[in-house]
């Protein structure tokens, strides 16, 4: 059954996380915070949202793990200058563990590289299901934020990475698609499945001012044709030239620009966000992925 889909435990205690020791069992540990990065249009900065977000939790010591759920174009790896061999589809195929698909980020992050959505997770056995479960859980003490860097648009896939996550950020920018778009998504998820509570985050935004503009217009429509949704404001992330440049040198913008404004708004929103309770409704990696592979 382990050859099945290759995951073994190595005696006692797995060292998937060799950078830093993990603490002893008796240290009470914050649940680990699961966020879904999600726009309704591409393009609008998810990833480097997720790379420089990464970042600006690794300086405050919370250890990232981030999760590539999209496929599309220019990506993580691509913005990291990796190139990634295997992915998550190698774990379930039983041809690798998951530490050797795991790659190393800048600081302590790590990154789950892309695969094929969620459809290779759904259809496991029961069995391959609770062993990638428990190996994952043994990754939990090495992990206080999993971002999950979703791909755009209202796929089934994008649906249920938003449906797993505990803290749902959608991503809009100042162009009226995008609002349109995000909207859009917000609208599905809120209809089809209920889903009530969404963070919005404004990313290209001239200043703050602009980002909650864009707040207000969203929140404004999303209130009016839709009852008891609780949008909250997140924060902006401004317009920030030095952006494209470090995507261009695929170095993250918090490291090849680290005083450069939205920097500052990365290194912003992460303490915000580290000071907000995480949701205490499911508090494990495990819950996200048992979410996940029942969907
Ligand atoms: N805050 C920003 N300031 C300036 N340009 C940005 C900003 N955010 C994103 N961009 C531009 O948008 C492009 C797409 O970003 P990316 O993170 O790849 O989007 P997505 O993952 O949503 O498709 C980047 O390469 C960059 O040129
Ligand atoms: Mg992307």
């Amino acid at each position: 059954m382990d050859q099945a889909v290759g995951l073994r435990k190595k005696g006692n205690g797995v060292t998937y996380w060799n950078k830093s020791p993990s603490p002893s069992p008796a240290v009470q540990r914050q649940p680990v915070r699961v966020m879904s990065i999600s726009s309704g249009k591409g393009g609008v900065g998810k990833s480097n949202v997720v790379i420089n977000l990464a970042m600006a939790f690794d300086q405050i010591d919370q250890k990232v793990l981030i999760m590539d759920a999209d496929l599309g174009l220019a990506n993580i790896d691509v913005l990291l200058g990796l190139t990634p061999k295997y992915n998550i589809s190698h774990v379930l195929e039983g041809e690798k563990r998951l530490e050797e698909v795991l790659v190393d980020g800048p600081g302590r992050i790590r990154i789950m590289p892309a695969c094929s959505g969620v459809h290779e997770l759904t259809r496991l056995t029961d069995e391959q299901k609770l062993i990638f479960l428990e190996v994952l859980d043994e990754l939990e003490p090495d992990i206080d934020v999993l971002l999950i860097d979703v791909a755009a648009g209202i796929s089934d896939s994008v649906l249920y990475f938003n449906l797993a996550a505990q803290e749902k950020i959608i991503l809009v920018t100042p162009e009226p698609t995008s609002l349109t778009d995000a909207y859009a998504l917000i609208k599905v998820l809120y209809t089809r499945h209920g889903e009530r509570h969404f963070k919005i985050l404004a990313n290209s935004a001239k200043d703050e001012k602009e980002g909650k503009a864009i707040f207000a217009q969203i929140s404004r429509v999303a209130d009016h044709f839709l009852d008891g949704l609780s949008l909250d404001y997140l924060g902006t992330i401004p317009r920030d030239s030095n952006l494209p440049k470090a995507v261009v040198q695929q170095r993250p913008l918090m490291e090849a620009f680290p005083e450069s404004p939205a920097a500052k708004a990365f290194r912003n929103l992460a303490r915000s966000i580290n000071k907000m309770p995480p949701s205490v409704n499911h508090g494990s990696i495990q819950f996200f992925w048992k979410r996940l592979l029942n969907a």
